[in-house]
């Protein structure tokens, strides 16, 4: 088989790797807890559900649309961009996709050039590295070691003459962690000062816990509002994973290129799934509101429980999305065990599915979503404690021992 240079280029997705792993564990009748996942765990709600049995049964569903969606699709995100995020958008400002990830890809597609560099903030979302990898551009991870302050500092040292865009994420995949006001309009004015486009993904914009407050880029003036393009989708917060529509918003002529684009790759979204968003965007409000009240109910009673895991550290408390990401170097020392070695050993033993920080550009982390039942998370986190303490024993009589026989 020859393959082309570029996919021979490309690593398959970690977080799907660990879910079919987790899967045909499960298959095989193990009880394994699932932390590896990226999606709400709810049923869409009914009236979404509804929506879509409806225009099946009126026959809408049967057909094409436009390449970048439905107009009373995008009625109804403009309006909701207005009343959730006070932010006007205009319907030739929207193209809906399949999927956030469609989202980004066709945004990389249209804007990228062979050689273009992309600044990262790592850690990162897998997707992102991969997607600029196919778009022929580079990405530049860009560290930052406190990952919810953005300091320009951290990105001047990486710009070049070939950099062209900046990829933000906030709430943040896989540390939950949100981004400061104050720190998106300094970054999102030098940007702007530089001529690079920020490519601002906001899916997890509306699961946002304990009163803190995500700011959207498209909130931050006309400036940086122009210059940034917003990728979003239903996925997150209507519990939609498996519909596939994403969004991007962004400037018009961005807007016709990236609907030619889909309009050979993917074609329309799936027509049902767009009928059945439009009610995600005009009836959703009040079921997304219970869903995230209760990953918020799940996120504190998870984080101190995980922050007693000895050896897991995470001083602050994740603000979004519904992830966890402790550094766990402290138990990989305790156990004397590799990463790989403590991520495939909580799958086999522990019967807990998570994934390893390496995934995201960090390693010594591992990634645990909250998208579980309370029961689930509280297993899950008693199974893990043991783990570490069973194996901390063990490595230590096998230190030991080892001394003994020296
Ligand atoms: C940060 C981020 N962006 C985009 C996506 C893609 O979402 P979608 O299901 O709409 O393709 C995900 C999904 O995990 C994500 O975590």
């Amino acid at each position: 088989m020859q393959l082309s240079e570029r996919i021979k280029n490309i690593k398959p997705s970690a977080t799907m790797k660990t879910l079919s792993l987790a899967k045909s564990l499960r298959a095989s009748g193990v009880d394994v807890i699932n932390m590896g996942i990226g999606e709400p765990d709810f049923q869409t709600p009914n009236s979404i559900q509804e929506a879509a049995i409806e225009s099946i049964q009126n026959g809408k569903a049967s057909f094409y649309t436009a390449a970048s969606g439905l107009e009373p699709l995008k009625v109804a995100i403009k309006n909701h961009y207005q009343a959730a995020f006070n932010l006007e958008y205009e319907v030739e400002n929207i193209a809906v996709t399949t999927g956030a990830k469609m989202a980004l890809y066709a945004t990389f597609q249209a804007l990228l050039n062979p050689g273009d560099e992309v600044l990262l903030p790592n850690p990162y979302w897998v997707s992102y590295s991969e997607q600029i990898k196919l778009a022929g551009g580079v990405p530049i991870l860009v560290p930052v070691p406190d990952s919810g302050k953005l300091a320009v500092d951290n990105f001047e040292q990486h710009l070049t003459a070939k950099t062209k865009l900046i990829l933000l994420n906030s709430p943040q995949n896989p540390t939950g962690e949100i981004y400061h006001k104050d720190d998106l309009i300094k970054l999102g004015n030098w940007s702007v000062d530089h001529d690079l486009m920020i490519i601002s993904d906001e899916i997890y914009g509306e699961l946002v816990y304990n009163g803190n407050q995500f700011t959207s880029m498209g909130n931050l003036g006309s400036r940086i509002k122009e210059n940034t393009v917003i990728i979003n989708g239903v996925s997150k917060t209507y519990s939609m994973t498996g519909w596939r529509i994403g969004i991007v918003l962004g400037d018009p002529q961005l807007i016709k290129s990236i609907t030619a684009f889909v309009s050979h790759a993917t074609g329309n979204p799936a027509t049902v799934s767009q009928y059945a968003s439009v009610a995600a965007f005009t009836q959703g409000a009040k079921a997304a509101e219970l869903m995230r009240q209760e990953f918020e109910t799940r996120l504190n009673l998870i984080y101190p429980k995980l922050i007693e895991i000895p050896g897991f550290d995470l001083p602050v408390k994740p603000h979004g999305a519904f992830y966890l990401f402790p550094n766990i170097e402290g138990a990989l020392k305790l156990t004397g065990l590799s990463s790989e070695a403590f991520v495939s050993g909580l799958l086999t033993d522990a019967h807990v599915a998570v994934v390893d920080g390496k995934a995201f550009g960090v390693p010594g982390h591992i990634r645990l979503s909250y998208a579980l039942s309370v029961d689930q998370l509280e297993e899950a986190m008693k199974r893990i404690k043991s783990f570490v303490e069973t194996n901390s024993k063990r490595s230590n009589i096998g230190g030991k021992l080892s001394n003994e026989t020296n």
